[in-house]
């Protein structure tokens, strides 16, 4: 027997529209965070009127809605013919993938349309972006911001262009204190917190997610109650989008025309393979130095030494902010230690997080 039927052929499902479980699915407007929504919307309204706008940290949680509000208010910033959209630049950068200035230059280029990118330095990089952003005014969304291992690209962008916004986006709110504070002295950023949602609102985003995704009807009661009460309990939207579609998938394998509470048990067994632990979202540099003060902790000195002969790079700067970092998170203790033998050292000790106090 094939183990394609004819539904595979003919993409019958009961799915409308499977794209709208994906994370970076982007719904028409975030319920819940409209306060947010205007707060950052405010922030780069000075640039519509041909002032400088205002600097944002945008932080909270993983997983509440940081990226989604900030992309909408860009997307709403480029689509909207009411506004004066093509005088304003919009640049979004993931600094957990562009995490250095040279290679956030890089991206900003590509986003600005240069493509003669090759053989050019740091500094000439910064040249042609501000070449072009100087003949208009722009915003910059730098998420995940507390990855880079630099910040110099805050200070050229701060100092030399003219007329711009700036978002910072993190998890870790902490991580602005770690900037040098001849950067922090200027920027002078607006505070946007994400609190978690509650339950209730848990339930009212994923009930609309499941509008979008699936033809009405699909769902029995218990198979949603039994998913939304396992996203509520992690107050985690991601879970939740994860296991609607695992359900889905569930059901129309067995080419069922509902999502049975059975499906949705199948889905939730599929949980355990998924979770992921919160080291995972650390970066890869992030995370190697977390293993090596795991298996044993000590000096920062002698730590960073045994990175390097693991084959870690960057300085030994670099290395002391992926630490404090770390500890920011929770995941490792730090400690100071004046005027020992060997001057003053800051000792490390792992400490173990486990995903509920995430
Ligand atoms: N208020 C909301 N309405 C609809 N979807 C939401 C809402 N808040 C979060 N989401 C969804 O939850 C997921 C995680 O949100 P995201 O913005 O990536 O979180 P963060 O950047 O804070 O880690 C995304 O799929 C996003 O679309
Ligand atoms: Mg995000």
């Amino acid at each position: 027997m094939s183990d394609f039927t004819t539904r595979d052929l003919h993409g019958s499902s009961l799915f409308k529209n499977e794209d709208a479980l994906d994370t970076e699915w982007l719904p028409k407007n975030l319920t819940y965070r409209e306060a947010q929504h205007h707060g950052i919307a405010n922030c780069i309204k000075p640039l519509l009127q041909g002032r400088n706008g205002r600097n944002c940290i945008i932080s909270g949680a993983p997983g509440i809605g940081k990226t989604a509000a900030v992309r909408l208010v860009l997307k709403e910033l480029e689509e909207n013919p009411d506004v004066n959209a093509p005088d304003v630049q919009v640049l979004y950068v993931n600094c957990w993938q562009k995490n250095t200035t040279y290679k956030i230059f890089i991206e900003l280029c590509d986003q600005l349309g240069y493509k003669f990118t090759q053989n050019k330095n740091t500094e000439d990089l910064f040249k042609i972006i501000q070449n072009i952003v100087n003949k208009k005014s722009a915003v910059f969304a730098f998420d995940e911001i507390d990855k880079v291992e630099d910040v110099d690209f805050l200070y050229s962008i701060f100092s030399d262009i003219f007329k711009k916004t700036i978002l910072m986006i993190t998890n870790h709110p902490q991580w602005y204190l770690t900037v040098d504070e001849r950067i922090r002295s200027r920027l002078l950023p607006e505070r946007i917190d994400f609190k978690p949602y509650t339950s209730e609102e848990i339930e009212g985003i994923l009930r609309q997610r499941a509008e979008y995704a699936f033809h009405s009807g699909t769902f029995e009661d218990d198979a949603f109650a039994l998913l939304l009460e396992k996203a509520s309990s992690k107050a985690d939207i991601r879970t939740g989008l994860y296991l609607l579609r695992e359900a889905g998938l569930c059901a129309d394998e067995q080419v069922s025309k509902k999502i049975t509470l059975a499906h949705a048990e199948r889905a939730l067994t599929k949980l355990g393979e998924f979770s992921i632990k919160p080291e995972e979202l650390l970066s890869p540099d992030a995370k190697s130095i977390l293993e090596i003060v795991k298996v044993q902790g000590g000096k920062i000195g002698d730590l960073f030494k045994q990175y390097q002969e693991g084959g870690g790079g960057g300085t030994y700067k670099t290395f002391q902010r992926r630490v404090e970092e770390l500890s920011a998170g929770g995941f490792v203790e730090t400690k100071k230690v004046i005027g020992g033998k060997d001057g003053t050292t800051t000792i490390v000790t792992g400490k173990h997080k486990s995903l509920d106090e995430y």
